[in-house]
């Protein structure tokens, strides 16, 4: 698969394991989404732009470098949000632009509730941040709000993924990479990924 990128790293793979377990708490389960949100950002900005800035040490002057390119963290709404502290950390000077979708139980598909973007866009890198990529309506949706508020330079951040919602988000956006820490089996019927880890907003926020 083009564009995706599965991490490989040990402690990614060790703190989903933990987000699995079903016996792990809310409390628990948000540490670790925090924690592996960090571990897939630093693997999946390896490539933003720098520029070269002045620096003086207490020993002398010399040439360091600094972002270039002005980022936007887009979290999806609800589970998305357990995500965005772990990334601003290491970025923090990223605006976070909020996107609201639930999936319609029945017919699995993004219904938009939540979107406060200006009319002009202000960043020109956007982190889509959402630990499921289920059937990727999702995703695809939030890749078409965010290009058409005009920003072209867009990367997907997850956890868990299903192979059916990779290729729907590869289909329709080709040019997005996939940074994803561990992509799963296979949906189940009513479009739960399996293993998984069951319901990622419902296991944040103490509602299942
Ligand atoms: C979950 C998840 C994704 C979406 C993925 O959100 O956080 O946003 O499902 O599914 P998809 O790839 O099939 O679109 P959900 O709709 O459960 O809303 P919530 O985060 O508010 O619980
Ligand atoms: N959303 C979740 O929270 N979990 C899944 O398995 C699929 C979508």
């Amino acid at each position: 698969m083009s564009n995706v990128y599965e991490s490989t790293h040990p402690l990614v793979a060790h703190k989903i394991t933990r987000l699995r377990d079903i016996s792990t708490l809310s409390k628990k389960f948000r540490e670790l989404v925090r924690e592996i949100s960090a571990l897939m950002a630093y693997e999946a900005t390896a490539d933003l732009l720098v520029a070269p800035r002045e620096v003086e040490t207490p020993m002398a002057k010399t040439t360091g470098y600094e972002l270039k390119e002005p980022i936007g963290l887009v979290p999806i709404l609800r589970a998305g949000l357990g995500m965005v502290e772990g990334v601003w950390g290491l970025m923090p000077s990223a605006e976070v632009w909020h996107i609201g979708l639930y999936r319609d139980e029945r017919t699995l598909k993004p219904v938009s509730y939540y979107n406060k973007l200006p009319i002009a866009p202000t960043v020109s890198v956007c982190l889509i941040l959402d630990p499921m990529l289920a059937t990727g309506g999702s995703a695809v949706a939030t890749v078409d709000i965010l290009k058409k508020w005009g920003v072209n330079k867009i990367k997907f951040v997850g956890i868990l993924a299903a192979p059916e919602g990779i290729t729907a988000l590869q289909e329709a956006h080709p040019d997005v990479p996939i940074h994803i820490a561990t992509i799963d089996d296979h949906l189940n019927d009513i479009g739960y990924i399996v293993p998984g880890l069951g319901d990622a907003g419902d296991r944040q926020f103490g509602t299942g």
